[in-house]
């Protein structure tokens, strides 16, 4: 049985050249490397320059996916950036990166589900590919959490850092097989009673202010934990396929302890794991995609490799992705 699939082609990534180690952050707030280490398995974390945006970290990333997959821009008919930290209230960046790629037709938004953005934008994505008739698209997950961190506020501003990552993702006629290449399964969720748990304290119409994110870390731990678990379990079952059979687990980048745990859970061997929290911190929605470009680019993801993604972020939102490579 033949079936449309939307299949991963490539996929780029940006980092800002600024890096801003531990020992650095250390002279800002009162902290230390030890305790952010041993807390949260981070080093360092890229901090984008005054004048580049989210679209323009977008935008280099979605060039370098472009590249990658060795499609023309031109072919692009839908662009879907996952951002908290849109450049402006409106228009969506997406549309910036659309114009600076000289595409005028198709469709492009932006997508907010903070943390999770990356696995909804690719839900999203999937959808519109195989059932609403668009033939290519960039998935793009950009932040620049920097700009709504709260710089004296030890417990949160240690955690974040900005880059981007994209994707080029194309539908196309496979067997409909759980070895056949593409988006396999995608299971997305939220829960609203949780939105107090992680937040940013403005916004245009409550505030009309930008603020700055906030968030009890203990309970957003205590939560991550069980519903990332909850949403692998769901996404493998709906897909058949047993943990064991995944070649590369690409988790959502904020802590390295629920990496590891999440991990373990499951059985998943410590190689089998893509990290990146050391050296990028929590980018948010660009977390996985900046994760898969690594472990592609390094040649640890090769075609036909079982990729499981899963993410857990503000509102709460939370959901899981099952590819094939
Ligand atoms: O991406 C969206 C999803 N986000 C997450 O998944 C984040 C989930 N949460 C976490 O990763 C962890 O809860 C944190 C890394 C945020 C915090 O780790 P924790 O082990 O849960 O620490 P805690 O919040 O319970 O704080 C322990 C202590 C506190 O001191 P007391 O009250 O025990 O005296 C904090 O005040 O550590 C203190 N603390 C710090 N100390 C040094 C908090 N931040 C810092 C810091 N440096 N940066």
């Amino acid at each position: 049985m033949s079936v449309v699939r939307s299949v991963i082609l490539g996929c780029g990534s940006y980092l800002p050249e600024n890096v801003l180690t531990n020992e650095e952050l250390a002279r800002r707030v009162e902290t230390s490397d030890e305790w952010i280490r041993t807390r949260t398995g981070i080093h360092q974390r890229h901090i984008a320059a005054d004048d580049e945006n989210t679209s323009d970290l977008a935008l280099a990333a979605a060039r370098a996916a472009l590249d990658d997959a060795g499609v023309d821009a031109r072919d692009i008919d839908l662009i879907v950036l996952a951002t908290s930290t849109p450049d402006y209230t409106f228009p969506a960046s997406a549309v910036s990166v659309q114009a600076a790629l000289g595409i005028t037709h198709g469709a492009a938004f932006d997508l907010q589900a903070v943390c999770s953005g990356f696995v909804f934008a690719l839900a999203t994505a999937d959808n519109f590919l195989r059932c609403a008739g668009f033939k290519r698209a960039l998935v793009i997950g950009a932040e620049t959490f920097s700009r709504i961190l709260d710089w004296k506020d030890r417990a949160t501003c240690v955690l974040f850092g900005d880059g981007a990552g994209a994707v080029v993702v194309e539908a196309q006629r496979q067997g409909g097989g759980i070895s056949d290449r593409g988006v396999l399964q995608t299971l997305l969720r939220s829960d609203g009673r949780y939105q107090d748990k992680l937040y940013v304290d403005g916004g245009p119409s409550a505030t009309r202010t930008t603020g700055v994110l906030r968030m009890e870390g203990r309970e957003v731990f205590r939560h991550a934990v069980v519903n990332i678990a909850d949403a692998m379990d769901q996404v493998l079952a709906q897909a058949g396929v047993k943990a064991e059979q995944v070649d590369w687990f690409v988790p959502h980048q904020a802590n390295r302890r629920i990496l590891d745990g999440t991990a373990r859970k499951f059985g998943i061997s410590s190689d089998k794991v893509v990290i990146t929290v050391d050296r990028h911190a929590n980018t948010s929605a660009a977390s996985i995609p900046l994760a898969l470009c690594e472990a592609k680019s390094d040649g640890r993801i090769k075609q036909g490799d079982l990729v499981l993604l899963e993410a857990m972020g503000g509102g709460f939102t939370w959901g899981a992705a099952l590819v094939r490579w």
